[in-house]
């Protein structure tokens, strides 16, 4: 498959199918709908800088790309997506075949412009912090956030609100003795009344810009978000002066904490005075919240917080009252651009549940740690502020992706972190996968593991199937604020081939990899609003459907069935995707099923299969280290094996390699070779590390040890085989098709019975 990752490299794009079918109908049997991952924001070294801005339709808005019909001597282009003709704008008279503008090269499917208008306000970054914590973790906490004020740009405003039983809102313009705002925990202050306490006048606020600063008199929304290189002396002394919540608690309570208020005063802070513009709500949970707008457990210690079995017995008190809270607040905050990050620092849950909206549709940052003296937490929250070789943020603000399609293709939607921008143009389709009713959508924020599931439908025009040889075009255009202080247009421009049903061509380009991410996140949208043995259910009418129509079988018999290389782990795929965290979630609480969900929804091809089918490494002294099944046959005596699930990095070792450990071979003259085995693994670990985001849970445990439970649950229990009798009775209404606890091995039997049509007892 090396073209497909080159264009993985040149486009940021993989798509499920690479030739489309060329009817409605045909694309319906083709079972995974044509759909694509895209990473809007992705790294490439060589793209020229194109300092102009870009030449569009003046019918569909797309814009100029290497797919255009041009006429060189009329100064014209022609639109392939409404096939409007357009004149070249009057700069571009010199046009001819040999002296093209970049974007019309065919190397340059991918461009980015950088508009002239310069970006008017530098981003915001507002830090709510809770002081519920315990010393430790508060002093560690602080450092972070200095240190995270250390590594951003210098004209970014930055602003403080802390919160305990109370929330604070802190001044920090200029005063010599800065003062702070308080807000009760219990109210829902609306936006107004925010405004009014803090004498921020909606949308008429100063900016700080730098002529305007005077020292000691500013004024409205300045007064709480200043440049940070004017300000970091100040936030710093108030971060170190700051101390805990002051009010006692009880040993049968739990602190009074009023996550939801102080959030709806930071996104309303903002929302009056910077609409529009580039912020990020960084906030800092050490637990529940448990009074206020959007408590999610009372402070009684008494009463646990709420499990997944709870939810489905629907008899949590705050579950929904405050889901709906969040909710309300992810929804100002994604319509003015804004986004809200949460770290939690906490052994229990902190209510993520509740409060995922937040980082769900404004693409916030989520990172889940035991406490905030984690390096887990701390190192993850530094890789947010990567820069790129010219110091700039790996961050933009701001983000509308907007999507165009030729006349045979329409919009389903998109599945990622994103809100509907609500733009129901011609592209738009019936069918609705994901957010819908759409072809543009909001993204808070963008970074370079931002991707983004968008989904077609195939329309022939007036029922007859699409010329044949003729083909499809897709551009993604994604605009956004650079870290930089400048717009950015990014412009990708796919063009795949249409084939008549029945052509090999299409199953010859089907990506089993995308594919099957592309699926986990249908998926996993379906769970979060079905119960999962539906969403269980309706995979494996996929799946089955999928092998029916792409595999070689004789009708009824099991034994003839074969599925061509391009298909073949596409089952696997679906088989670990049905026992993975992500559609079973009784293994984990709420907050790390919601947690696992996310990340799902960010990440590209590659690390989604790693999370969907983690990988399994085995060293040994026999020989180089390999790839092994994720199956219990690897678990061997004499081996280390390092697994990773994206989430957790774990190496394992073997109880005769630990025998030899504890007993300290690898210090002993002549066992070289055995302290470079310990080794390898562990230096495997690290490169495995390097650019995840958050950083990977990193365990090490030997055979036997508590910690190896973790291993054994991924791994497929063929050596515990079911027979096969129990299986096939369970074909019943009400059930899923396949059962839970089956090995991979009766999975695909059962599977091809099923495809080719045999009886299943
Ligand atoms: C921090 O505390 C010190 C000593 O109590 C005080 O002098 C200083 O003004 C305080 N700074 C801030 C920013 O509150
Ligand atoms: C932010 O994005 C919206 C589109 O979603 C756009 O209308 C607005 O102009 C952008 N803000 C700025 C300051 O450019
Ligand atoms: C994100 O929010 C949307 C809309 O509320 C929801 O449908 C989707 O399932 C959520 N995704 C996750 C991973 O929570
Ligand atoms: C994905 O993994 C393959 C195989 O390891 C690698 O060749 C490819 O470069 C990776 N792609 C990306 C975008 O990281
Ligand atoms: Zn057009």
């Amino acid at each position: 498959m090396q073209v497909v990752e080159d264009v993985e490299e040149r486009d940021g794009i993989r798509l499920s199918w690479n030739v489309w079918p060329s009817s409605r109908i045909e694309a319906t049997r083709t079972v995974v709908p044509i759909s694509a991952l895209y990473v809007p924001f992705k790294e490439r070294e060589d793209l020229p800088p194109v300092l102009y801005e870009p030449v569009t339709c003046k019918a569909c808005r797309s814009i100029l790309n290497p797919y255009c019909q041009i006429d060189v001597r009329g100064k014209l282009w022609i639109c392939p997506f409404c096939l409007s003709r357009n004149a070249f704008p009057p700069h571009y008279k010199d046009i001819s075949n040999t002296n093209l503008p970049a974007e019309l090269l065919p190397k340059y499917t991918t461009i980015e412009y950088t508009l002239s208008r310069p970006v008017q306000v530098p981003p915001i970054f507002l830090f709510v912090v809770d002081t519920c914590l315990e010393p430790e973790d508060f002093e560690a906490l602080k450092e972070t956030i200095t240190l995270g004020l250390s590594l951003l740009p210098p004209n970014a405003l930055v602003g403080l609100i802390t919160f305990g039983t109370m929330t604070q809102v802190h001044e920090i313009g200029f005063n010599a003795c800065p003062k702070s705002y308080v807000f009760r925990g219990t109210k829902d202050y609306s936006p107004g009344q925010i405004s009014a306490m803090l004498g921020i006048t909606p949308r008429s606020t100063t900016l700080p810009s730098q002529q305007q600063q005077r020292p000691g008199q500013p004024h409205g929304a300045a007064r709480f978000l200043q440049p940070v290189q004017d300000a970091e002396f100040q936030l710093t002394s108030i971060l170190d002066n700051l101390s805990r919540d002051p009010w006692p608690v009880a040993s049968d309570k739990r602190s009074l904490r009023c996550t939801g208020a102080a959030l709806s005063v930071a996104v309303g802070i903002l929302e009056n005075s910077f609409p529009n513009s580039g912020a990020r709500i960084m906030t800092f949970v050490g637990g529940p919240a448990t009074e206020g707008p959007g408590m999610v457990v009372s402070n009684e210690l008494r009463e646990p917080i709420r499990s997944h079995h709870d939810i489905e017995r629907d008899s949590v008190k705050h579950f929904k009252r405050a889901t709906r809270f969040y909710e309300s607040l992810a929804k100002r905050a994604s319509s003015n651009g804004h986004v809200v990050d949460i770290y939690a620092g906490c052994l229990d849950q902190i209510g993520l549940l509740e409060m995922k909206s937040l980082s769900n549709l404004t693409n916030g940052a989520l990172v889940l740690s035991d406490s905030f003296a984690t390096s887990i937490f701390k190192q993850s929250f530094q890789r947010l502020f990567e820069k790129d070789e010219f110091g700039n943020l790996k961050m933009g603000f701001n983000a509308t992706m907007d999507v165009q399609t030729s006349k045979e293709l329409k919009v389903s939607g998109a599945i990622g972190h994103l809100t509907s921008a609500q733009k129901k143009s011609a592209c738009v389709g019936e069918t609705e996968i994901g957010v819908g009713q759409t072809s543009a959508w909001k993204i808070g924020s963008i970074n370079p593991r931002t991707t983004l599931g968008v989904y077609f439908e195939v329309v022939s025009p007036s029922g007859q199937p699409v010329q044949q040889n003729s083909r499809g075009l897709i551009q993604f255009i994604t605009h956004y604020q650079s870290s930089s202080g400048q717009y950015k247009l990014r412009v990708t421009t796919i063009a795949r081939n249409f084939a008549d049903a029945g052509s090999p061509a299409i199953a010859a380009s089907f990506d089993q990899e995308a594919a099957a991410v592309l699926m986990a996140r249908i998926a996993v949208f379906k769970a979060e609003i079905d119960d999962s043995p539906d969403v269980l259910r309706w995979l494996d009418r996929m799946l089955i459907r999928l092998c029916q129509k792409f595999a070689d079988y004789h009708k009824e018999d099991p034994t003839s069935f074969r599925l061509s290389e391009n298909f073949g782990i596409y089952p696997q795929f679906m088989f670990h995707l049905r026992r993975s965290q992500f559609l079973q979630v009784f293994n984990n609480s709420p907050d790390e099923t919601a947690f696992y969900r996310h990340i799902l929804n960010e990440e590209d091809v590659n690390n989604s299969l790693v999370m969907i089918q983690p990988t399994l490494m085995s060293f040994s002294l026999e020989g180089p280290p390999q790839p092994v099944l994720l199956d219990s046959i690897s678990i061997k005596n004499d081996v280390i094996l390092l697994l990773d699930t994206f989430f957790h990095i774990l190496i394992w070792h073997g109880e005769t390699i630990a025998q030899w450990r504890k007993a300290n071979y690898q210090d002993q003259e002549g066992y070289e070779n055995f302290k470079e085995l310990l080794e390898l693994p562990i230096s495997d670990a690290q490169d495995l590390l390097a650019d995840r985001f958050p950083i990977p849970r990193y365990v090490v445990c030997d055979q036997g040890g508590s910690q190896a439970r973790f291993l054994l649950s991924k791994l497929n229990p063929s050596t515990t085989h079911m027979s096969g009798g129990i299986y096939g009775s369970q074909n019943a209404a009400g059930q899923a098709i396949f059962t839970d606890d089956v090995s991979l091995q009766v999975f695909m039997e059962h599977l091809k019975r099923l495809a080719v049509g045999a009886s299943t007892s």
